[in-house]
């Protein structure tokens, strides 16, 4: 989207004028999924789709919200000084919240502001809008009121943001790709210690397609938590002989060995998958450093495999697209990825072989689902900015 339409869409909706303009990632993760709420890695990046947002000062303390994605619900209006979350101020909440947790923090807003927001991330496919909207109203407010506040901080605000304020109990991947996001790396980050390292994604002859499976992530929010809970109870079984803080702590004979303690056939598919996920991804990001695309590309899809049966979070949707990107020429792997019932997958796919594998993948979902899949290529991109 360009700076000038944007500022021009403000204007149809606004009296004042348009100011500054921003830009927030959405995110891809490529391995580690189901892993950052059981101390293990994961390996996202940010890419070029994301949030715009067209900012405007005030002088009064009134803060007015508009976005052109969703226009029914019109100019949301508050004020600075009152933050409480407002059921029918809808998607506003999000910005809202990350500005209530950056009070709490200790920082002050002497004044309101206009602000309009146009996304381009396919709506409700698990590229994380919402991250990517959190890290844009705190890089704006990190920008604009000067804040002395470390993008680590804006992180763990958005964080806390889609935790306390909105109520979903997520990790903290997507804040994490989506604030830390640079340009061509991918983020290996330890959840344990968060500990992080950038890694280049040099894919040769290969570019990575986004695959939207046009479903919408409905159960996502119950099964992920429920999810959750199986894991939490696997952990504490393991932790009635084993001295661990979390799943991420084993290693696959560890657990193994260990499993026994489990004692139940969900609970130890669930805590396999995220033993067995962390250790793909510590690996996969070696393979990647050592240029092994077709290692690299195994454990993509071994990381699919992993999260269908044994986290049962894939989904007729999610599966027709892996499954059918696994038989085209070209292909080194495929996964779900994000939180997965829906949203979007991801395929390495050798360049000149992208149009026909658009075309063969798109036919095979169109025919077992009945409606269509949506192809993009994935561009990766740096975090929350300031654009010209
Ligand atoms: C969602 C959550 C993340 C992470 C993924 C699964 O995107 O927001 O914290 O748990 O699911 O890897």
């Amino acid at each position: 989207m360009k700076t000038a339409d944007l500022k021009e869409e403000f204007s149809t909706i606004f009296d004042s004028k348009p100011e500054r303009v921003f830009f927030s990632p959405g995110r891809i993760n490529l391995i580690g999924e189901h892993t950052d709420y059981n101390g293990g890695h994961v390996f996202p990046c940010a890419i070029s789709l994301g949030t715009y947002a067209v900012y405007s000062a005030r002088e009064d303390t009134t803060v007015q919200m508009y976005s052109a994605n969703i226009p029914d619900q019109g100019v949301v209006t508050f004020d600075i000084n009152d933050l409480s979350y407002d059921k029918s101020a809808g998607w506003a909440n999000y910005p809202k919240g990350m500005i209530k947790e950056l009070v709490e923090a200790g920082y002050k807003f002497d004044h309101g502001f206009d602000l309009f927001v146009h996304g381009n991330l396919p709506d409700g496919a698990g590229l994380s809008s919402s991250a990517s909207i959190e890290l844009l109203m705190g890089e704006i407010l990190k920008d604009v009121f000067d804040l002395d506040v470390s993008q680590l901080d804006l992180v763990k605000a958005g964080q806390r943001d889609e935790n306390n304020y909105i109520g979903v109990n997520s990790g903290i991947m997507d804040q994490f790709a989506v604030g830390m996001g640079k340009k061509d790396q991918a983020i290996l980050l330890d959840t344990n210690t968060m500990d992080y390292s950038y890694a280049p994604v040099e894919l040769g002859d290969h570019v990575i397609v986004i695959m939207n499976t046009n479903k919408r992530r409905e159960l996502a929010d119950s099964k992920y938590n429920e999810r959750r809970s199986e894991c939490e109870e696997a952990l504490k079984r393991l932790q009635t002989k084993l001295d661990i803080k979390s799943l991420g702590d084993l290693n696959e004979n560890q657990f193994d060995e260990g499993a026994y303690l489990i004692n139940d056939e969900t609970l130890i598919k669930r805590a396999r998958h995220a033993v067995f996920e962390n250790q793909r991804a510590i690996r996969a990001t070696k393979a990647l450093a050592d240029n092994d695309l077709d290692t690299f590309g195994h454990l993509v899809t071994a990381s699919h495999v992993s999260l269908h049966f044994d986290y049962a979070v894939t989904g007729k949707e999610l599966d027709t697209l892996a499954e059918n990107s696994w038989k085209q020429p070209g292909v080194l792997g495929a996964r779900m990825t994000g939180a997965g019932f829906g949203g979007c997958a991801i395929a390495i796919v050798e360049k000149d072989k992208v149009d026909a594998f658009k075309e063969n993948v798109g036919k095979a979902y169109h025919d077992a689902i009945g409606y269509d899949a949506d192809f993009y290529i994935a561009e990766i991109s740096d975090g929350p900015r300031e654009l010209n």
